[in-house]
């Protein structure tokens, strides 16, 4: 399959420019003027934007939880991801206690066999055995050099300091990265039971049982100990204003520290959490939705490049299953949507508000999670790169619904709203999936193996 797009308007970090691009055998062979090679297919970009195709670095499809799996498969994720312009997903890796994560992380590359998008995973030790550098080595030699620890979630899947500190020196001595969700899981556990022992078991007792400085606190000691173990640092869904000071005091002391926002943290706010629980309990996630002033806080931090990426912590649950919360928020499975809303969101709201331009657009969405995790040919659009492109249609205006998602899920936080500038053409693997909000071929995704 060869693809000729004339008249593109490509967005790249480094700058915008108008130029032709030619694909051919799923790579991009040649980008200038007045190219005229013979292909399968034109496609005239006049009027429209090319971007590389985005890349969201924190997604969970079938998380197994006690309220049943999040509600996206691989297969219908991906989809969704596909529609909304994301070609390449980073999903996670959880061993059973005492399996092996070398193991859990053969199981999880058999699930997503059927993603239609590309994928890897991040790898995440829940605890700490004689086994377990040696298996961190064996997943970086294998090809998946980052790793996720919890430090929320302390009955299941979250781990202690000193367990932190060790996974921390083996990885950052096996020259991968850690990705660490920063709450303080104890102090958590304690304000949830106190509550619930008063009575006080609504949504509404989600956020306040998770104060920002359960945040910040957390990232603080994320920070020290990966400064202690030298080990590269990347943390998802921040979600406060008050953590992004620790995140630049470091990073100005010129540690390695990444920081990931959420669209939901950047849109929403915890006004959220007031009202019945069948109208509140869909916006529980980990860590909660905050003030209005923490997303103008957020915003600040992702044009002045405190934060290199967007991830979505696409995890939605249905409404029956949230419904396992009704008389205890703390059985409300924690997570929402959003792989599919990602870009047109942050176009809208970022570069439509003038938050962000357009090539911060493609740094956040992007090119900065391709580098930082060592996806490579992803994330550019440059001769030999993978040809996972998008049309992008500034446009076109859309008003997002769970009618019209593409998602399994039965709800959608992001609910009535409108954006402006949508997808028009995806093109993944040099072929054109979609087009014009059809769904044109399925393509299988590759799984991607990186280099640490
Ligand atoms: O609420 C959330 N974020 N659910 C997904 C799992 C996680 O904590 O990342
Ligand atoms: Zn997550």
């Amino acid at each position: 399959m060869s693809i000729l797009i004339k008249n593109a308007r490509i967005f790249m970090p480094g700058g915008a420019f108008r130029t032709d691009i030619f694909v051919s055998d799923g790579k991009i062979k040649e980008i200038g003027k007045n190219l005229s090679q013979k292909a399968n297919a034109n496609i005239d970009a006049t009027g429209f934007y090319v971007f590389p195709g985005g890349v969201d670095p924190h997604v969970h499809m079938q998380l197994p939880t006690p309220a049943g799996p999040s509600s996206d498969t691989f297969e219908s994720g991906s989809l969704a991801a596909l529609f909304g312009g994301t070609t390449s997903i980073i999903d996670f890796v959880t061993p059973r206690k005492g399996q092996s994560i070398v193991e859990a992380l053969h199981q999880r590359i058999a699930e997503a066999s059927p993603s239609l998008v590309d994928y890897t995973f991040h790898i995440s030790p829940i605890g700490w055995n004689d086994n377990t550098e040696s298996e961190i080595i064996e997943c970086v030699r294998q090809g998946f050099p980052s790793f996720k620890v919890y430090m929320a979630y302390k009955q299941s899947v979250g781990i202690d300091e000193e367990v932190l500190f060790k996974v921390m020196k083996a990885v950052g001595k096996a020259g991968g990265i850690v990705v660490v969700h920063c709450e303080i899981g104890d102090e958590i556990d304690r304000l949830r039971d106190s509550f619930v022992i008063e009575g006080k078991i609504s949504p509404l007792y989600h956020p306040l049982s998770r104060p920002a400085s359960t945040e910040y606190e957390a990232i603080k000691i994320a920070i020290a100990t990966a400064e202690k173990t030298h080990c590269p640092l990347y943390i998802v869904h921040v979600s406060s204003g008050e953590s992004l000071q620790y995140i630049r005091h470091a990073q100005a002391n010129g540690q390695t520290v990444y920081a990931e926002t959420c669209p939901h943290y950047l849109l929403l706010n915890d006004q959220k959490y007031v009202g019945e629980f069948d109208q509140t309990a869909p916006y529980v996630m980990s860590p909660p939705l905050r003030k209005p002033t923490d997303s103008a806080k957020l915003w600040q931090g992702l044009s002045d490049r405190t934060f290199q990426t967007i991830g979505t912590d696409h995890c939605p649950f249905s409404l029956a299953q949230k419904a396992a919360g009704r008389n205890d928020f703390r059985l409300i499975p924690n997570g929402i949507g959003g792989v599919e809303q990602r870009l047109e969101l942050i176009y809208s709201f970022g570069v439509g508000n003038k938050h962000i331009t357009i090539e911060r657009f493609v740094e956040l969405t992007s090119a900065e999670p391709a580098r930082i995790f060592n996806l490579l040919g992803k994330g550019r659009i440059e001769v030999g790169a993978d040809a996972d492109l998008i049309i992008w249609n500034p446009e076109k205006e859309k008003i997002i619904s769970a009618k019209t998602h593409h998602s399994l899920c039965d709800n959608n936080v992001y609910e009535g709203m409108k954006t402006k500038g949508a997808v028009q053409t995806v093109i993944k693997n040099g072929e054109i999936v979609i087009e014009n909000d059809r769904l044109m071929q399925r393509i299988p995704g590759k799984l991607l193996l990186r280099k640490r």
